[in-house]
């Protein structure tokens, strides 16, 4: 804990200097434009290098037939109400693909043949510059950006998509897409947005396009989850500082509950959480959180916060920030009190830990074990932990799974929170997929149990890379406490570690 502390602490520099001079103009951070989020020359996103987003198409590429292409439509900004439009999220295959984070945009990877690289051409279609919206909405890339910075090899005005898709398609046997646009009437919507901005001509939807190209059409997004379920060392660094910027957070929250004006109200600490995550060098929260007093605990996904946080109940919390588009994802529950755990949560806590750092040294490939097999174990582990506490009646495993423990053990994590759900949960974890790790207990209020069990959730959640071996196994949340005596000295003496409130404005990645 404290190696890591340190290791936190001496990332950060904040000498702010004198605004960088540049001529460039992107609708994204790049190392030019914005050297305390992308500090390192030929990083495109923050932690990842413009060639590794190339190798990335390389690898899907191979495993793409000759004369094929595999079409991805970005994501359009998506409104609230009249004007007021939610935080942008692209497309997160795209996203993986290019490092492309503006709205209104096509990437096409082309197979023309099998002769390495340069058969291998990537085109964008993508919002030109436009001096009048730049004046309303900020700078846009543009085609001249997406050829320099994000290294397409063809640009075209996403306004001409429909000639230019059609061309392409013309002279492909097969087409890899994904038809996230089912229902028309979001398809139309989807779509309209291009048309507004082109030249204004094309009524004719793109889903329509591909899908009615008379091509032998195929998802790709397997095909994309088959890269993303292994995470890059590259990766693994964003994660990782992701990871232990949401680990201090959340230390940080606990470390509030003994402090001379401890959070009141769920909703107050759901957004410390986030200002800390942000604060610490995350980007954003990466979900909307759980914070939740007492018995809310019991409902899995609560996220209304909206209860006080009540003295003597468990604050439960699953929480995470966002950086580089990464998610951390983390859970842990602490008692309001600065007595501590009452023996009751005390009881159910040590169950989930006990089980959360059995399954974790699991997460080894050699053992050959499955998220599944990982799961069952937890079920399992969770049984045996649970007839050691007096008052539990003897349980089977349907038992702990139906009343007590009704989720999955975990879950890929990576650009999404619930990552690549297409990889099954029976194949064998390899090192380099990163995992969480997230048992719990959740006890009903119904006579069946104990009374003073009654109403208690936790759950213990780290996020935790696959190691070819137990000594490489990473848990990238290892910095956020979780034994009963670290959460408890917490509670009473706050962090105190030096530095550990600085704003970390320019990140080291
Ligand atoms: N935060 C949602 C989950 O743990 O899966
Ligand atoms: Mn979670
Ligand atoms: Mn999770």
């Amino acid at each position: 804990m404290r190696a890591i502390l340190r290791q936190l602490i001496s990332r950060r520099c904040i000498s702010l200097n004198t605004r960088p001079k540049t001529v460039i103009k992107l609708g994204q951070p790049t190392f030019e434009t914005r050297p305390h989020i992308i500090p390192k020359p030929g990083n495109l996103t923050p932690g990842i290098s413009a060639l590794e987003y190339f190798q990335r198409r390389l690898k899907l590429a191979t495993n793409l037939p000759d004369k094929s292409l595999a079409i991805i439509i970005g994501n359009t900004t998506k409104f609230s109400s009249g004007s007021v439009f939610y935080d942008f999220q692209q497309d997160n295959d795209f996203y993986y693909l290019t490092g492309w984070l503006e709205p209104d945009s096509i990437m096409i990877l082309e197979k023309r043949g099998s002769r390495g690289d340069d058969d291998v051409v990537l085109h964008m279609l993508v919002p030109p510059k436009n001096e009048q919206r730049e004046l309303w909405e900020g700078a846009k890339t543009g085609l001249d950006g997406a050829y320099e910075f994000f290294n397409a090899d063809c640009v075209e005005d996403v306004g001409k998509a429909s000639t230019y898709i059609k061309s392409l398609i013309s002279s492909a046997n097969t087409i890899f897409y994904d038809n996230k646009y089912n229902d028309r009437s979001r398809s139309k919507s989807a779509f309209s947005s291009f048309f507004n901005f082109g030249s204004g001509d094309k009524l004719e939807g793109l889903n329509d396009i591909v899908l009615n190209s008379g091509k032998h059409i195929s998802p790709l997004s397997a095909k994309v989850a088959a890269l993303r379920k292994i995470k890059s060392p590259a990766e693994i660094e964003v994660m990782h500082a992701a990871g232990q910027i949401s680990s201090r957070a959340i230390n940080k929250a606990i470390g509030q509950v003994g402090s001379e004006n401890p959070i009141a109200a769920e909703k107050t600490l759901a957004k410390y959480l986030e200002y800390q995550f942000v604060r610490g060098g995350c980007d954003k929260q990466a979900y909307i959180p759980v914070v939740a007093s007492g018995s809310n605990a019991l409902t899995i996904h609560y996220t209304r916060n909206d209860d006080l946080l009540y003295r003597d109940e468990l604050v439960f919390v699953d929480a995470g920030g966002k950086l580089g588009g990464y998610c951390a994802d983390i859970s842990r529950s602490w008692p309001n009190s600065t007595n501590g755990f009452s023996e009751p949560q005390k009881d159910l806590y040590e169950a989930v830990l006990n089980t959360n750092k059995k399954c974790i040294e699991l997460c080894n490939e050699s053992l050959n074990y499955s998220l599944h097999d990982i799961h069952e174990y937890s079920v399992t582990s969770l049984r045996k932990e649970l007839q050691n506490i007096t008052g539990f009646p003897h349980l089977s495993n349907f038992d702990v799974s139906r009343y007590l423990y009704p989720h999955y053990i975990g879950h890929h994590l990576g650009l999404d929170l619930h990552d690549v759900p297409s990889v099954s949960r029976s194949e064998n974890l390899v090192a380099g997929n990163v995992i969480t790790i997230e048992p719990g207990l959740y006890i009903p209020e119904d006579d069946r149990w104990p009374k003073h069990f009654q109403g208690i959730g936790v759950r213990v959640e780290d996020d935790v890379v696959v190691g070819k071996s137990n000594d490489e196994i990473i848990n990238l949340t290892s910095g956020c406490v979780k034994e009963v005596v670290d959460i408890e000295s917490l509670i009473n003496g706050g962090v105190t570690t030096p530095g550990i409130d600085d704003e970390l404005v320019i990140l080291d990645i």
